[in-house]
């Protein structure tokens, strides 16, 4: 028998930031952000230094408070869970800095963020050292894995904290700026990973300043400036819009000026 849908309800997105406002002081990091990402997209988050994201990242993943707003994972309210309740509910992320244990190997690194040693049972213990195995061969650094980050180079540093998030089996994988310091090539290689992880449903919000890298690689852009959405959509509209050119000239950021 064939399933009949009577109704064709609305998709429910992955993510979804109401009216979110996080203010440090008289800071006001994210002031008033509202959007939402539904399955299986890219999408990017661009805007100049001090514009946010990196704060919003930090709300959307509970590791700073919301002075105002409301969280949505799956159409279900999370803005009361703790960072900790993250990785059950499928939301995985690397940060704009490398943050690894430079005494345990990658393949340790990698480990240690599946919670491993909380897992039962030896068939559920190899099925998480396989994931772990095979996020590092998806961002190529199996001839590594026994290595210790201190005798990687910062690109591949960069990669270990990208297999991490993968290792986790996420729903949503929330990347802060992978490729800084990473050339041209490595850049590229990280784009097409991101777009492999798409083609098995993996929903992904990336911040980049890199504005060619950005429309090559997302579907939506977003772009920010002082905490506030001023464009979003097509990636190449978004750059071109008036408001995202004027945030980008004057910015500190040279190779983020506006070109697509
Ligand atoms: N923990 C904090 N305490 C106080 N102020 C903060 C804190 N975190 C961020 N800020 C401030 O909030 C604003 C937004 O910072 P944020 O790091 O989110 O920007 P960003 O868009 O990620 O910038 P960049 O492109 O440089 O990474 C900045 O003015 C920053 O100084
Ligand atoms: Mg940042």
């Amino acid at each position: 028998m064939t399933a009949v849908h009577a109704t064709t309800k609305p998709e429910v997105p992955v993510l979804e930031v109401r009216d979110l406002a996080v203010h440090f002081g008289g800071v006001k990091a994210v002031d008033g952000l509202s959007f939402s990402l539904t399955a299986g997209k890219i999408f990017g988050v661009l805007g100049p230094n001090g514009s946010g994201k990196s704060t919003m990242l930090a709300a959307v993943t509970r590791l700073v408070r919301l002075t105002r707003g409301e969280l949505l994972f799956g159409g279900e309210p999370y803005h009361h869970e703790p960072p900790r309740a993250m990785a059950g509910l499928g939301i995985a992320r690397t940060f704009q800095t490398v943050r690894l244990l430079e005494d345990r190997t990658v393949r340790e690194n990698v480990l240690l963020a599946t919670d491993d040693h909380l897992i039962r049972g030896r068939a559920a213990r190899r099925a998480v050292a396989e994931r772990v195995d095979q996020a590092i061969e998806r961002v190529g650094l199996t001839k590594v894995r026994r290595l210790r980050p201190t005798e990687l180079s910062y690109g591949m540093q960069r990669r270990v904290e990208i297999a991490r998030a993968i290792a986790m089996n996420p729903r949503l994988l929330l990347l802060d700026e992978p490729t800084a310091g990473m050339n041209r090539q490595e850049r590229e290689d990280i784009s097409a990973l991101m777009r492999g992880l798409q083609a098995e449903g993996l929903t992904q919000l990336i911040i980049e300043h890199d504005v060619q890298m950005m429309v090559d690689t997302c579907d939506h852009l977003f772009a920010m400036t002082t905490g506030k959405l001023i464009a979003e959509g097509e990636p190449r509209a978004v750059v071109r819009h008036p408001a995202v050119q004027e945030a980008y000239l004057g910015s500190r950021h040279g190779r983020g000026h506006a070109r697509a």
